[in-house]
């Protein structure tokens, strides 16, 4: 197994770790040094992408690159660092061995080689946002998860009352992770291997999209040629300066800023269709 790693500085980080998102899906190790950040990706080799990717996708943000041999249980680690993440006081995202909180929503998550422990601010934003609906009275009806990972957003929505619930990524192992997740958590997803910047996306009134500034613009591009559109859609995976752009892109398709949530640098928001709530 390869672990690629990739150095910059603390400035530039959450640029480079967006950057990285997209071409690391399934999550990335972070580390900290007094004056750099290192994120890692690890993979067969062949499978990680090549350093000349890496390095255009960073830009001129990297200070270091470097590449090692790791033992093959690599993707077994996550377990050393997944810990209960509580959002709202309403729902609790937990790893198996972790007792459920009495009073708290249980979504019981192994994300296997897939992103989505709930640990991730650009997750818990989304959870935030979907709780806000929630407690509005407006959780119900149909909901489709693009870029589900290990499933813990639709999940999530499963238990806060939408149904029936589509979810879709492009990973196999993302796939395999929400299915086995569901079934964890007694609850039914419709799963899809879907590339949102190349297949038709699933549609339904209400749709979760935890992706990156990028792939969302690319969806509302989709949206906006098919016209068609959900009535609430919640986006995460921005950071704080890419909100504006990602909103403009979802304009001309009818859905509009309603709320935005940031933790550091990351951003979510809460589009809904024009005159609809
Ligand atoms: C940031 S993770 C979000 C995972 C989970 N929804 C969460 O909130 O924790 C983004 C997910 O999008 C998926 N993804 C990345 N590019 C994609 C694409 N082009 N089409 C579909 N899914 C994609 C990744 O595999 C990953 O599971």
């Amino acid at each position: 197994m390869i672990r690629l790693a990739v150095r910059c500085e603390p400035e530039y980080a959450e640029n480079v770790l967006a950057n990285l998102l997209e071409l690391a899906p399934n999550g990335v190790e972070e580390e900290h040094g007094p004056d750099w950040v290192e994120y890692a990706i690890y993979g067969p080799p062949g499978e990680v992408p090549e350093l000349g990717e890496l390095q255009a996708a960073a830009g001129g943000e990297l200070v270091d690159v470097s590449t090692t041999t790791v033992p093959d249980d690599w993707a077994d680690r996550w377990a050393d660092f997944h810990k209960p993440v509580v959002v709202g006081d309403r729902l609790a995202v937990r790893p198996s061995w972790w007792e459920p909180h009495d009073s708290l929503i249980d979504v019981l998550i192994d994300p296997g080689r897939a992103f989505g422990t709930g640990g991730h601010a650009t997750t818990r934003l989304s959870l935030a946002l979907l709780i806000g609906l929630e407690e509005a009275g407006e959780a119900g009806g149909a909901l489709a998860d693009w870029g589900t990972g290990s499933g813990v957003l639709a999940i999530a929505s499963a238990k806060l009352g939408w149904e029936p619930i589509t979810a879709c990524d492009r990973e196999p192992a993302a796939l395999e992770a929400a299915a086995a997740n569901a079934e964890f958590n007694g609850v039914e997803l419709a799963l899809e291997r879907v590339d949102v910047r190349e297949d038709a996306l699933p549609l339904a009134p209400t749709v979760s999209a935890n992706l990156t500034a990028s792939l969302l613009i690319a969806c509302a591009g989709h949206l906006a040629a098919v016209g068609e559109r959900p009535q609430t859609l919640i986006c995460s995976g921005m950071l704080v300066e890419q909100l504006d752009e990602v909103a403009a892109a979802f304009a001309p398709t009818g859905l509009q800023l309603a709320e935005t949530g940031t933790e550091g640098d990351w951003a979510a928001m809460l589009l809904r269709t024009a005159g609809e709530g």
